[in-house]
């Protein structure tokens, strides 16, 4: 069997002749920006991708600008070689794995920065966080100029954000919304699983288990939101949890807090959403809900 192998490039110039070449042969052009160590969380969402277009792009650059000075930019795991094994396997046809210059030039000033859905949830511990993001993929999807980008749905809220981004800039890539996966246990996939201890990670199942309760209880047992929550959030941190920064419940569609006006549409396609610490490691999950009003 003939033996795939990524294209490697660095630069946006050798990028941009690749993807126009696509271009004009008629082909369609997918890109799955990440942060590289790659798990089979990145690797599902570059097969899900391959449905859609005939080129798949992939990023790996780790974005400083999206870290707070107190968090793991100098330790986030960087696996270069072992990247390109994995993206081998799956048939990506090019990497783009830029230098920081690259991206952020001597003499960089631009923010790109999406109002209201950047507010709360995650942007509350982290702020500046999203701005970092959104700064970046507006870089990437410039560069790269996709006609599709996937980004995972474990990071709900930053897909809501790109989303509503792409919208608004006018650009011309489609931003879609790859499944969450999880690992056997029901982990949900994250390059920062490494860093859990084997304790932790059991403190860690915690998360999609309580979630699940959660859903049985409102959808099933008709119990109140709020207490539902509060049950979920006094269980995480009983579990070993240090801090549950938040467990809440958005409308799915804009990440608006729950409200009664919508009770014509009810039930109301929402998502639990959380962000708790075990150890050192922040950790994100979230599942759809139906709430009924
Ligand atoms: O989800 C990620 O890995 C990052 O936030 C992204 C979208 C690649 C931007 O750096």
């Amino acid at each position: 069997m003939a033996k795939s192998s990524v294209q490697i490039i660095r630069s946006k110039k050798e990028l941009r002749a690749q993807v126009t070449e696509w271009h004009m042969k008629g082909l369609k052009v997918g890109m799955v920006p990440t942060m590289g160590a790659l798990h089979h969380g990145h690797l599902s969402l570059i097969k899900e991708i391959q449905k859609h277009v005939d080129k798949v792009v992939v990023s790996i650059f780790v974005n400083p600008k999206q870290f707070g000075p107190n968090e793991d930019f100098d330790k986030y795991p960087r696996s270069e070689t072992t990247d390109i094994k994995k993206l081998n396997k799956v048939k990506t046809d090019l990497l783009y794995a830029p230098e920081v210059g690259e991206i952020y030039p001597d003499g960089f000033l631009t923010v790109v920065a999406v109002a209201k859905l950047t507010e709360g949830l995650c942007a509350a511990k982290r702020p500046g966080h999203f701005d970092g993001v959104t700064t970046v993929v507006t870089k990437l999807l410039l560069q790269c100029l996709p006609d599709v980008a996937l980004f995972g749905e474990k990071d709900f809220q930053q897909y809501t954000v790109l989303k509503q981004m792409a919208k608004d800039l006018d650009m011309p890539t489609e931003v879609m919304c790859g499944k969450l996966i999880r690992d056997e246990d029901g982990l949900a996939t994250s390059s920062r699983n490494v860093y859990l201890s084997p304790e932790e990670r059991k403190i860690a199942l915690e998360i999609p288990k309580t979630l699940k309760q959660i859903i049985s209880e409102i959808e099933e047992d008709n119990l109140p939101v709020e207490e539902a929550l509060e049950k979920g959030s006094k269980h995480l941190l009983d579990s070993g949890f240090k801090e549950v920064q938040y467990l809440e419940i958005r409308q799915s569609e804009d990440l608006e807090p729950l409200t009664r006006t919508f009770a014509e549409t009810s039930p109301i396609l929402a998502r639990i959403l959380v962000a708790a610490v075990v150890g050192k490691t922040r950790l994100i999950d979230n599942m759809p809900i139906k709430i009924f009003f």
